[in-house]
């Protein structure tokens, strides 16, 4: 299966300017959600990864849908101030301004093994921003799971240090 005929793109959207790369339909086919999983799972290895972490939102489909497949847990990395009890969380540049993710401080113990999911990769502010934050609790990052990169934005150089795996590029 070529997953890219299962990318949608909408032009002009959400500005104008923006070509919006939807994975949506592959969420709608069976075979296509579990060629992802399939994918992922020739590229690393279950003995490396004690959970997944999935980045709000689109994240945490990619994040469950892989730890349905390994047989291991998961956890949300959430836009600030939507998690109860003790949290960690970590603010990042963004084009106009700033944005602030979260975790529950014991989503992760002292050395696991994570690997952060996203639906894409662009500039890579959100992914690297994750990985501090994971590293802050004492999580290890065994690497970034992406099913998108676009390739232009080169979101790539800030995580180029940790193993990183997209399956379809722009
Ligand atoms: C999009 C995408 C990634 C992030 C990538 O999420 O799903 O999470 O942007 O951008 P970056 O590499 O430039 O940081 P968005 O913030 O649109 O939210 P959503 O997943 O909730 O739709
Ligand atoms: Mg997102």
């Amino acid at each position: 299966m070529n997953l890219k005929d299962k990318i949608a793109e909408y032009p002009n959207f959400p500005k104008k300017g923006i070509l919006f790369r939807d994975f949506s339909p592959i969420l709608k086919d069976p075979s296509a959600l579990s060629e992802i999983a399939d994918e992922f799972s020739k590229y690393f290895h279950t003995k490396d990864i004690d959970v997944f972490a999935g980045i709000e939102s689109r994240g945490f489909i990619l994040a469950c849908i892989l730890a349905a497949r390994y047989k291991k847990g998961m956890m949300m990395i959430r836009k600030a101030g939507k998690l109860p009890g003790k949290t960690v969380k970590l603010s990042y540049t963004i084009e106009y301004g700033k944005d602030t993710i979260e975790i529950q401080k014991d989503s992760i113990e002292k050395g696991q093994k994570v690997l952060i999911c996203d639906d894409l990769l662009a500039t890579g502010g959100t992914a690297k921003a994750a990985a501090k934050l994971i590293e802050k609790v004492g999580g290890k990052i065994t690497g970034f799971a992406f099913i998108i990169e676009l390739t232009d934005l080169n979101g790539i150089k800030g995580i180029s240090n940790y193993n990183c795996k997209s399956l379809v590029k722009y």
